[in-house]
């Protein structure tokens, strides 16, 4: 699979350096404060995920990364570069694409024209023509309904065109919103794998789950995080084994 960033070579990172950094960033919907100054870093090459419950602002998060939300206070580092005055479409071609929740699709395109939109700042046919390759042997179900209109496809298929168009961008740094959102559990798991297949291709991710079972099991490290701070942070393994985690977010 070639879906990574062809220019990600450029960001000069080693394995491991921190392609993303979020140092104390506050976000407020009028009087609400969403994000209460939160630092998150995902290295190069690393599955992150962010879980947490309705309403801890883990959207609102990726929304900041994005530039779809303004900050109220902090800093945001991508590859050796401060993002933070960047807008959305600078963001994405910087190598940032975003997953976003609910899938937003278009559903009277067919899956083949839902795609394409996906590459709009790749025209060069050769390389969306590798991409959309790709995209077929990720997720052979869709490859089976190239031509037929979004709008038919069950949600997990929706969810599968959806990440198809993200990485028709060839981000280096993928964000994905609550995938396995109202998905048959059968799909969730094939999601799942195309995430880590995804990943090993080269593609960083921050993952956002309520499904912290499936989130814990694919990911390297994860942030819990309450009422828009972070309130725990590590390794998903040892995340997995701690009591708390277990009683509030794993059914005990
Ligand atoms: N557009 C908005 N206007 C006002 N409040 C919002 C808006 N979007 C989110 N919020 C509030 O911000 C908080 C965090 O929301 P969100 O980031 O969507 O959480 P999550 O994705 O973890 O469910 C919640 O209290 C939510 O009600
Ligand atoms: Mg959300």
């Amino acid at each position: 699979m070639r879906v990574g960033h062809p220019t990600r070579r450029a960001f000069e990172l080693a394995e491991g350096e921190a392609l993303l950094e979020l140092q104390g960033v506050r976000v407020k919907y009028g009087g609400i404060e969403a994000l209460r100054g939160i630092s998150i870093y995902v290295r190069r090459g690393e599955i992150v995920s962010l879980i947490g419950a309705n309403g801890a602002g883990k959207t609102t998060t990726l929304k900041s990364i994005m530039r779809l939300v303004p900050l109220a206070a902090g800093t945001l580092r991508f590859g050796k570069r401060d993002v933070s005055q960047l807008t959305t479409e600078e963001m994405v071609e910087a190598g940032v694409s975003l997953v976003p929740e609910g899938r937003a699709i278009f559903p009277s395109l067919t899956v083949r024209e839902n795609l394409e939109l996906g590459a709009y700042l790749h025209r060069d046919k050769r390389a969306m023509k590798e991409t959309l390759s790709d995209i077929a042997e990720l997720f052979p179900r869709l490859a089976e309904r190239w031509r037929q209109e979004g709008g038919t496809l069950s949600g997990g298929e929706q969810q599968m065109l959806a990440i198809g168009r993200a990485l028709m961008a060839r981000p280096a740094l993928l964000l994905l919103d609550e995938p396995s959102l109202g998905i048959a559990p059968k799909l969730v798991s094939q999601i799942f794998r195309a995430v880590r297949r995804i990943a090993s291709a080269g593609v960083t991710i921050l993952l956002v789950e309520q499904n912290t079972h499936m989130a814990l099991a694919t990911s390297h490290r994860a942030y819990v995080l309450r009422g828009g701070e972070i309130a725990l942070e590590g390794p998903a393994i040892r995340l997995a084994a701690n009591p708390e985690i277990q009683a509030a977010y794993l059914g005990g």
